[in-house]
């Protein structure tokens, strides 16, 4: 599939097959690909919590307006977006920056400079951080949809759902905000997928000011 079908294939799919599960193998390389998404400086503030167990999915359809996709999809991602990751300490800013000490990119001397310029960016408020998380983990997301319709797979991303009830729920920790739930399967079969939604055009997405 090239990226036009990808893109024209994925849908927001409301009915899965209850009896057709998701092989670990073909979630990995779902994460994995979604993983290759940009991020502000490499830093890559997202994870994911999977639910695949009955029990887990129903406590998280209770919190989630009780939509029917979250405990009849053999997987559901609880998408995070992590706030704190700009932060010197941080396990992957460390990481990312031993990364590219490793691989020459920056020099010893230059690591004042890189943590102030995250600092610029994103350490003046609430919404800075949380701009900084959600933005980054939003295009992780598109990528676990893409990468989930190249391998096969169907999704629908959802954010109806109490937000701090499903914090609270699976104990994530509050450096985290939650972008999406991501319902993972197969299509039911039998079932038909609604005709592609209407989108806003070129002359309605370009503007001036
Ligand atoms: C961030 C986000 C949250 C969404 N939340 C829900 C939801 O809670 N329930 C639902 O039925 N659809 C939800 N949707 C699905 C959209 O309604 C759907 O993507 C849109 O209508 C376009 O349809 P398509 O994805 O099939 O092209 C959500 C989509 C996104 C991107």
């Amino acid at each position: 599939m090239n990226y036009a079908d990808v893109v024209e294939k994925r849908r927001a799919i409301n009915v899965f097959d209850v009896d057709r599960d998701v092989p670990d193998d073909v979630l990995q390389q779902m994460i994995e690909l979604a993983a290759k998404a940009p991020s502000s400086f490499n830093l890559q503030p997202w994870n994911v919590v999977v639910l695949r167990d009955a029990a887990d999915k129903a406590r998280l359809r209770s919190l989630a307006w009780d939509q029917p996709k979250v405990t009849e999809a053999p997987v559901v991602f609880i998408v995070l977006a992590d706030r704190d990751g700009w932060k010197e300490g941080h396990p992957t800013v460390e990481r990312n920056w031993q990364e590219m000490l490793d691989a020459g990119m920056m020099t010893d001397d230059q690591r004042d400079w890189f943590l102030n310029a995250a600092k610029t960016l994103y350490n003046w408020g609430s919404e800075a951080d949380l701009a900084f998380a959600a933005k980054n983990a939003g295009f992780f997301g598109m990528g676990l949809m893409y990468a989930a319709t190249s391998l096969g797979l169907e999704t629908h991303p959802m954010d109806g759902f109490d937000h701090e009830g499903v914090r609270k729920e699976f104990n994530i920790p509050d450096n985290y905000w939650i972008p999406m739930l991501l319902a993972v399967g197969y299509l039911r079969p039998g079932q038909d997928v609604f005709p592609p939604k209407w989108r806003k055009g070129y002359e309605d997405i370009v503007v001036a000011f």
